[in-house]
């Protein structure tokens, strides 16, 4: 194996917040497409995975759903991050889930960037959810603390550069890296069964580079990477660090938050993997595997 020389990796930043705030609304207007009225209902139900490129260079997104019955999603999509943006809305300040994705934060000591939205609005009250976030031990840098607040509204545009600003800076602070030329390891963000490709995966490179035609070991299912697509739906033949991708060729579909490893033996991706689903029961390889 060649030794793994680290380098700089782009940020994953999750958007959290609680539901309706305008999560999906403020990556729509950073990505110029128009994902949340192509949503059913305007209401996410699973996490989205996106990589952008900004003037300060590669961003991926995570976007979560606030709804209260996806409290394990936001907890999984907080476990992926570099940094949380806190999107909290002008005119209906904090609110549970706004308090929930708080606690997944610090409990993943995760930085957060509170982005105030919607204050285009006129019933928009900046300063009333600053005192709320304050209350809840976020406080903003003119309080004297450390977290950055960014005014920002989906709708009109304004404060989004800004507010990418602050998340970047942010980021450099922590001085990411990864190692390239290594094997990938990382994380299912979400899979599920499609009729006509069988499970469809993705997955967040978190280290390494994951090519086309690894061996994969990811929870309770293993499998060779047939094919592996952008978010577009693009073919790619290979994804680095922070990249995330679809991948088809799993022998099943994984939960997410498992985690994925290149095993390029397929006899023990596959012993493992049938281990872990309570079908095979080897104790030399339990013992490996402890
Ligand atoms: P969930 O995924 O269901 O938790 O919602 P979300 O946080 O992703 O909110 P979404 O982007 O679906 O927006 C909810 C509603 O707020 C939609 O009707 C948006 O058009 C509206 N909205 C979002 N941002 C703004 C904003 O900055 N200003 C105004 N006026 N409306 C906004
Ligand atoms: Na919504
Ligand atoms: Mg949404």
């Amino acid at each position: 194996h060649a030794e793994a020389i680290m380098e700089t990796r782009p940020p994953v930043v999750t958007v959290m917040g609680h539901v309706d705030h305008g999560k999906t609304s403020l990556l729509d207007y950073i990505r110029r497409s128009r994902v949340a009225s192509g949503e059913a209902g305007g209401i996410t139900q699973h996490i989205g995975a996106y990589h952008v490129e900004t003037p300060r260079g590669m961003v991926t997104f995570l976007d979560t759903p606030g709804h209260e019955a996806f409290t394990a999603m936001r907890a999984r999509g907080a476990k992926a991050t570099d940094v949380v943006i806190l999107v909290v809305a002008a005119d209906d300040g904090v609110m549970p889930q706004t308090i929930e994705a708080i606690h997944h934060a610090k409990a993943g000591n995760v930085p957060l960037v509170v982005a105030v939205n919607k204050i285009d609005k006129p019933s928009a009250a900046p300063e009333r959810v600053k005192m709320e976030l304050v209350a809840q031990e976020v406080v903003p840098e003119d309080f004297g603390g450390e977290t950055m607040f960014v005014e920002v509204s989906a709708k009109t545009g304004q404060g989004i550069d800004a507010l990418l600003e602050a998340v970047l800076l942010q980021a450099e602070v922590l001085e990411l890296t990864a190692a390239k030329n290594t094997p990938a390891k990382g994380l299912v963000i979400e899979g599920r069964l499609d009729k006509g490709r069988g499970p469809v995966t993705t997955v967040l490179v978190q280290s390494g580079t994951l090519k086309r035609g690894d061996m994969l070991l990811a929870g309770t299912a293993y499998g060779r990477v047939r094919a592996m697509l952008d978010e577009a739906g693009n073919e790619v033949k290979e994804a680095g660090p922070s990249i995330p991708v679809e991948i088809l060729g799993l022998s099943d579909v994984p939960n997410a938050g498992d985690e994925v490893i290149v095993l390029n033996d397929e006899r023990k991706a596959r012993e493992i993997a049938l281990f872990r689903q309570g079908k095979f029961r080897d104790v030399k390889l339990a013992k490996q595997q402890a």
